[in-house]
């Protein structure tokens, strides 16, 4: 059974990650999504709010499940049994950086493999930056997140005013 691990902060997820994660659903027996627990940024939402958000938007896809992590992302992998790291290319600007970690990712674990797939070009421009941006000044974000999850989006910059 192949097992892919897509990871990211996720805060919030889009419509660009879930696109991603419905295409690699079809590619792979079991999808889990991996919401980094990261300390240094200081995310919106708590990394349990988080994985709350993604469950709402995949309730639909039943061989995929999102949970935390702490530590190394190669760890994790191995700890699900799994040899496969999906990550998602919106432009250029990215792979710089997930070149870098592809490697370094590489390096750490030789049987893991980072499989990148390309962004669905209406979602090319789409950040969790630019959502927490475009809703906390007011503007319309219903075609960037997931219609699940935005009364939560919504409701969270509200709580922060
Ligand atoms: O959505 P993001 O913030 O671009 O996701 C980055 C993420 C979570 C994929 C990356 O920071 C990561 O894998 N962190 C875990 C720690 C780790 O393994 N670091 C070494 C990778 S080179």
């Amino acid at each position: 059974m192949a097992t892919a691990v897509y990871p990211g902060s996720f805060d919030p997820i889009t419509c660009g990650h879930l696109d991603i994660i419905r295409r690699a659903a079809c590619q792979f027996d079991r999808v889990i999504i991996a919401v980094l627990n990261n300390t240094s940024k200081k995310p919106m939402f708590s990394v349990q709010e988080r994985v709350q958000l993604i469950r709402k938007s995949i309730a639909d896809l039943p061989n995929c499940s999102a949970e935390y992590f702490d530590g190394l992302l190669v760890d994790f992998v191995h700890q699900k049994q799994s040899h496969t790291v999906v990550k998602g290319l919106r432009a250029i600007s990215d792979f710089e950086y997930e070149f870098q970690m592809a490697l370094l990712n590489k390096k750490m674990a030789p049987d893991v493999e980072t499989v990148f797939m390309v962004t669905n070009a209406n979602y090319s421009y789409i950040s969790s930056s630019i959502v927490k941006e475009i809703a906390s000044l007011g503007g319309d974000f219903s075609d960037l997140v997931p219609a699940e999850i935005y009364d939560d989006v919504k409701l969270k910059i509200k709580e922060g005013r």
